[in-house]
């Protein structure tokens, strides 16, 4: 089963997709972007060295998502692939960003992945004021400078997209415990793969 961790930065996907996979027997953890060698370059010409052109920047990702697709998620798919984002960060935040078509964007993931999209998502939400405790904390890349309203127009499209496009999904609330956390996701990933 192909898993994607989804949401806004802060919101904890990371820290469940470690913990969980503690709980699996031979998961798969991998990441958009760089999950796979010309996708570590890729990450960081997107968020150490500056802003590349809007156009060139949804290419970048999605170049990463082809190589991600093909050589790490389609060769593995009968193992549990716990992915931290997946063609839903892919769509919001360049949607936000750039005002393109959901549509267009959708097919140009479609496109970067052959037609191969997550089983299942699960979305992390969280709210205005916690987003800004946990972003005050650290130091962002070159996205996440963008700001918090930016961030949270991203969240509401990525709600709106699972279900525009019927994505099988679980929404997680951020600031509830960690370990509550993992155990809703621990029960969500043994019932779906029954
Ligand atoms: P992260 O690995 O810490 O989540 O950072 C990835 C950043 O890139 C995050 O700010 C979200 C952003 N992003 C996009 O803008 N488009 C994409 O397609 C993906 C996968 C991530």
């Amino acid at each position: 089963m192909y898993l994607a961790f989804e949401g806004i930065d802060t919101v904890g996907k990371s820290t469940q997709i470690e913990r969980l996979s503690e709980r699996f027997p031979d998961p798969l953890v991998t990441r958009e972007p760089g999950g796979t060698a010309l996708g570590k370059k890729i990450r960081t010409i997107l968020l150490e060295e500056g802003e590349v052109l809007p156009r060139s920047e949804i290419l970048l990702f999605l170049a990463d998502r082809a190589e991600h697709t093909e050589r790490i998620v389609r060769p593995n798919l009968h193992r549990l692939i716990l992915s931290d984002r997946s063609f839903l960060s892919g769509i919001a935040y360049a949607h936000v960003h750039d005002g393109i078509a959901v549509d267009t964007l959708l097919q140009l993931n479609r496109f970067a992945t052959g037609g191969l999209f997550p089983d299942r998502i699960v979305l992390f939400r969280i709210d205005e004021t916690s987003l800004r405790e946990r972003m005050g904390q650290k130091s962002g890349d070159a996205i996440e400078t963008r700001g918090i309203d930016y961030m949270l127009r991203v969240q509401k499209t990525m709600e709106e997209l699972v279900d525009l496009l019927q994505i099988e999904h679980i929404l997680i609330d951020a600031t509830a415990p960690v370990d509550a956390i993992t155990e809703t996701l621990y029960s969500y990933i043994k019932d779906s793969q029954a």
